[in-house]
């Protein structure tokens, strides 16, 4: 189950979208799918695309600045293979890994709110089914952690968000999966060095180091 291009379940995202088709009618200006093969072991959640990214490119992240971050980290630590260009064309392909968002359509200033949230966790939880061999998930900051936890049935209480931090969770067939919590890789964080480059490639090696011992 994918959103359709003109899903209708947030009438304020909706109107966005309607706006951006009118003022920018080359855009994708659609719910952004996932990117990567459903056989992969581990998704990376982020949170919604952005307007002049994502929402431009049609692919998750491409053309974002958290884009740059992001590709330039898994191509560095074996979940990417290829070149990132900033163009959905640029032939870069996703190893072993998917990217998807908690909210599919682009936000007013990046902020959805919960009621979007919620009323696109359906498309979150049926990415997670989708993909038999899930073992980790990278969440992309405190909404994105929310989300999944969400989407897994997990109590949030007993699973705070925390930069490093690691949940044992499993899925609905009872596979355990670990969720992987990270700082967003927005130019926010980065340029205030909430999140540097090291800190960003040190939870992806993690993860690689728990794919490697499954
Ligand atoms: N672009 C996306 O697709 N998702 C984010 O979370 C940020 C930028």
């Amino acid at each position: 189950m994918q959103p359709s291009p003109d899903c209708p379940l947030c009438p304020r995202l909706a109107a966005f979208r309607a706006a951006a088709r009118r003022s920018e009618p080359d855009w994708f200006n659609a719910p952004v799918p996932t990117f990567g093969a459903a056989g992969g072991r581990l998704l990376v959640v982020g949170l919604a695309p952005g307007l002049k990214g994502a929402n431009r490119t049609g692919r998750p992240f491409t053309g974002d600045y958290a884009g740059d971050l992001l590709y330039s980290t898994l191509l560095d630590t074996g979940f990417a293979d290829g070149r990132y260009d900033r163009r959905p064309d640029d032939g870069l392909a996703l190893v072993d890994c998917a990217i998807t968002n908690a909210v599919r359509c682009v936000p007013p200033e990046n902020k959805p709110t919960p009621a979007e949230i919620t009323a696109c966790r359906p498309f979150l939880v049926e990415q997670i089914a989708a993909m038999p061999l899930l073992k980790a998930v990278v969440a992309l900051g405190r909404i994105a952690h929310d989300s999944v936890l969400r989407a897994f049935g997990a109590k949030l209480a007993a699973n705070p968000f925390g930069h490093g931090r690691r949940h044992a969770l499993a899925r609905a067939d009872g596979e355990p999966v670990t969720v992987f919590d990270s700082f967003h890789c927005s130019r926010y964080n980065t340029s205030t060095r909430l999140l540097t480059p090291e800190m960003f490639r040190d939870v992806f090696a993690a993860v690689a180091g728990h794919l490697a011992r499954q």
